[in-house]
């Protein structure tokens, strides 16, 4: 039994059109089902007759063509996702402000409740445009839009550069994630075989699909003068990890990271660059309101030089200094506790010799929803490890810690990331369950 995914695929004007012909073949082969929407401009470039032949179906062009169905309803209530490939300038800056003037434009419009996917196709300045810029991200803030990112090389114009539409087979691939299918997804961008029909019992959904996921990670460091800081050991890897498995079962990964000497992971829908303490503050708050999980995996420095000096000291005006003294900085996770409206918050607890009760205690006072426990006591878990031995305290199970094994930073993230989805699952549950009675 082949479980077919149905896409609704609009194509604009560049001359990355020939790929979508390519795509919608591929599609196809693979059992999907493809409807296709033009733009007036690329019916200049190329008919609708060729998408006609390789979807089988019918292409719109005009929204009033048929006034018995009001097609760009109609579609957008029957695909599971809508993918805009290739999406030129023009589009990508209509839909976000909002212009619905034409079928395509229109029917991206009436899909406000299903993933969407656009493929931006340009020539390299238009795409560093800081006006498209702008339109990007502004998609990107939102929960059903999903960019995926041209890539450099030849561009028709016969310049080189960004600009290409991402390969066929990657937007294969990334719708489906999107759609949940990601092993005939993955078939299809290779063989087509019998078994790639088969809807897989490891594409079963991850709760935390589609969920904006903020992670912090890293240390913060405070200035002394203008090269001296206070820090800590931490090196991202942990919170790094967590961003790589929450980017590989779909999340919108939001990364805010202090200074790490290690390279992101591919596909974070945005990464944030803080040194200090306020810094990684501010932008927790700033992406907190939005977020449906909050992982707080960095290690920001407990105190700060309560006064600076400005530039590189000598070392005698250092130690003679007074603003050696030092405070406290903010505690990110007591200020987010103070904002929260559902968000489900993770935090960590690096303790010398597992200390369950102390973890619990910062578990409640920060209202956090689950603590992991990190033992930073050995030299090969924790900081600047590649292990991590960790146990899991959940809220309402204090008494009923999970110890794990030790075991490598990427499958202590996948062990996280689980029972966040599973807290999550559940959160969601009860909010249903009380909005029925
Ligand atoms: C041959 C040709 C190729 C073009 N290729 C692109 C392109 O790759 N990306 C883009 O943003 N605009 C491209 N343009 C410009 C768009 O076609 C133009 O902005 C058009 O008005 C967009 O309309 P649409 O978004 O409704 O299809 C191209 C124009 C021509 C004539």
């Amino acid at each position: 039994m082949i479980a077919i995914s149905k896409i609704l695929l609009c194509v604009s004007s560049s001359i990355a059109v020939y790929k979508s012909l390519d795509l919608v073949s591929k599609l196809k082969q693979a059992g999907h089902e493809i409807v296709t929407a033009m733009t007036a401009d690329a019916q200049k470039i190329v008919t609708p007759v060729p998408f006609k032949s390789l979807s089988r179906n019918e292409v719109v062009t005009d929204l009033f063509d048929d006034n018995a169905v009001i097609a760009h309803i109609a579609l957008t209530d029957w695909c599971d996702i809508l993918v805009a490939a290739p999406a030129t300038y023009n589009l990508i800056s209509k839909i976000a402000c909002g212009i619905a003037d034409d079928a395509v434009t229109t029917i991206i419009a009436a899909c406000s409740r299903k993933p969407v996917l656009i493929a931006p196709a340009m020539n390299t300045a238009m795409y560093e445009n800081p006006i498209l810029i702008e339109n990007l991200n502004k998609l990107r803030k939102l929960k059903n839009y999903n960019i995926i990112e041209p890539a450099e090389g030849y561009l028709a114009c016969g310049t080189t550069g960004r600009g290409r539409m991402a390969p066929v087979e990657d937007i294969i691939a990334k719708i489906a994630e999107l759609t949940g299918d990601s092993a005939r997804g993955a078939a299809s961008c290779s063989k087509i075989t019998a078994a790639a029909s088969v809807k897989s019992p490891a594409a079963k959904v991850h709760p935390l699909r589609n969920k904006s996921v903020v992670i912090t990670a890293g240390p913060t460091r405070e200035f002394i003068d203008s090269v001296r800081f206070l820090t800590n050991p931490s090196t991202g890897r942990m919170g790094y990890a967590l961003a790589a498995e929450a980017v590989k079962i779909g999340a919108r990964v939001t990364l805010i990271s202090g200074p790490v000497a290690i390279a992101p992971p591919e596909g974070v829908y945005s990464k944030i660059d803080v040194v200090t303490t306020k810094e990684m503050l501010d932008a927790v708050i700033e992406n907190f309101a939005d977020a449906d999980v909050l992982i707080s995996a960095a290690a920001p420095c407990d105190f700060r030089f309560i006064e600076k000096l400005g530039k590189k000291a000598a070392k005698k005006d250092i130690i003679d200094n007074a603003g050696l003294r030092l405070e406290a900085t903010e505690d990110i996770l007591e200020a987010a506790s103070v904002l929260k409206k559902g968000q489900l918050v993770v935090g960590f607890a690096a303790e010398d010799n597992n200390h369950l009760a102390n973890a619990v205690r910062k578990m409640k006072v920060k209202s956090m929803d689950m603590i992991v426990l990190n033992d930073v006591s050995t030299k090969d878990t924790g900081f600047a490890s590649d292990y991590n031995k960790i146990t899991v305290i959940e809220k309402g199970s204090e008494n009923a810690p999970d110890d794990f094994e030790k075991a490598s930073k990427a499958e202590c993230a996948r062990i996280i990331l689980d029972r966040a989805g599973a807290l999550m699952a559940k959160k969601i549950k009860t909010r249903n369950g009380k909005k029925l009675k």
